[in-house]
């Protein structure tokens, strides 16, 4: 016997019962970022692995461990995407968006590859939403992002779910400084450090400030502080970030060890977390990446922007049972049907209903069936009406119309202006 098809481990269907959660998250998050002005881009799934391995960064845990690479037909080595920036800078400069200072605000979503352990709120391939700002240099598109996304928590009803952790790691010479720092003082004391902080201080050293390791975490205690080595411009960006976040009543906890696990960010990074959902508690990251654009090869081009796990944010929904009702999957009228001759005709009957009436949820019994069965279908439909048509009534020209919702008595509709009785009737409470 053959064995049973299953999907690949971490990467989920999203089931009829759960999509219309999954809609709600995405079109109240489209719908607010068309209000703050900024548009959708829609990027390829698959890139050339060089564009993750020199904008992530070697030595990243996405790089180094996570990626799903193949080569295809060409021998050309391609990466599903782990995350949505690189791609989105990429696109940026290919089509010279971000020429002559020209401010680019973007957004986009869809789903992203990482093979990572998988567990709740941790899958192989996840979803983001993301947010994407070219040509800004100031504190004040930080803060907007920051603000945007507070509003978001609002209007979901997560406010007091979430808390927003902030750091800046300052420019790539102030943060050269401090690793030297790091380095020079953890290097002493290698032989304390974990597994895993002891290869990443060669590779990637700063990553060691958010070790889940006790012991190593007892070392940081009197480590050196990326604080104190900020740069003097960091500093102010910073300063600037923090009075506009104040100014709107945003709070947040200025979280020293917050580095991000990507290379390209510099100056601000943030990250919105919560206790609700155990270890996989950040909701929303992002950050500045100043250096990125021109790294790729482009002029210089500050740069910031953040991305949301929808998974994330749809477990917090369910777990906290603020997702609405949806009225997605329920009829608003039951077209049931007795004949092939009333069959055909409330066939064509339903699409001049459709056409009249744009927006009514009609669905048309299928399979035929006796009274019974078909009265069954329309009850679980959750139509408010069902609509009758045998023989008796095609003969009379006429339509049956029998509330299922206890709203009165069953009436009779004449064929001519049926759409407009259904509509007054549809209209009544
Ligand atoms: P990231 O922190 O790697 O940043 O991912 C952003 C968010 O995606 C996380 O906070 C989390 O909610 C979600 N996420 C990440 N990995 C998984 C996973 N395996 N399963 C479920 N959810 C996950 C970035 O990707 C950056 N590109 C964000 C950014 C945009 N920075 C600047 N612009």
């Amino acid at each position: 016997m053959s064995k049973t098809l299953q999907a690949i481990r971490g990467m989920n269907d999203i089931l009829p019962a759960q999509t219309p959660a999954w809609r709600y998250l995405e079109s109240t998050f489209a719908t607010l970022l068309d209000g703050y002005g900024y548009s959708e881009i829609r990027l390829p799934i698959v890139e050339y692995t060089e564009l993750f391995a020199r904008g992530i960064g070697e030595g990243t845990d996405v790089v180094d461990k996570e990626m799903y690479t193949f080569l295809d037909r060409n021998e050309e080595s391609l990466t599903l995407r782990p995350e949505g920036t690189a791609g989105c800078v990429r696109a940026v400069l290919e089509h010279g968006l971000n020429g002559a200072g020209q401010v680019q605000k973007l957004w986009y979503t869809g789903p992203m590859f990482r093979y990572e352990k998988p567990q709740k709120g941790r899958y192989r391939q996840f979803h983001q939403i993301g947010v994407e700002v070219f040509n800004l240099n100031g504190p004040d598109i930080d803060a907007e992002l920051i603000a945007l996304t507070a509003r978001l928590w609002q209007q979901l009803g997560l406010r007091d779910a979430v808390t927003l952790q902030l750091n800046s790691l300052g420019s790539s010479e102030a943060r050269g400084r401090y690793r030297e720092a790091l380095v020079d003082y953890l290097q002493a004391r290698f032989e304390q450090l974990d597994e895993d902080s002891q290869r990443r201080l060669d590779t990637n050293p700063l990553r060691i400030l958010d070790s889940k390791n006790a012991q190593t975490q007892a070392l940081l205690v009197d480590a050196p502080m990326l604080a104190d080595y900020l740069d003097k411009e960091s500093q102010a960006h910073f300063d600037g970030l923090r009075a506009r976040l104040d100014a709107l009543g945003i709070a947040y906890q200025i979280n020293p060890k917050l580095v991000r696990g990507l290379d390209y960010y510099g100056r601000t990074v943030f990250e919105w977390v919560t206790d609700k959902l155990g270890a996989q508690g950040t909701v929303c990251a992002g950050g500045r990446y100043d250096g990125l654009v021109s790294q790729f090869g482009g002029k210089p081009t500050p740069a910031v922007g953040f991305a949301m796990g929808i998974e994330r944010l749809v477990l917090l929904l369910e777990t906290l049972e603020l997702l609405p009702p949806q009225p997605q999957g329920q009829a608003d009228l039951y077209f049931c049907t007795f004949g092939e001759p009333a069959e055909l005709a409330a066939l064509r009957l339903s699409e001049t209903l459709r056409e009249a009436l744009p927006g009514t949820r009609l669905w048309l019994n299928n399979g035929a069936g006796s009274f019974k069965s078909q009265f069954k279908k329309a009850d679980k439909s959750g139509a408010r009406f069902a609509l009758v048509l045998g023989e008796d009534e095609l003969a009379r020209g006429v339509v049956a119309c029998k509330p299922l919702r206890g709203q009165g008595e069953q009436q009779t509709l004449a064929l001519d202006d049926l759409a407009g009785q259904l509509a007054a009737l549809l209209n009544e409470i």
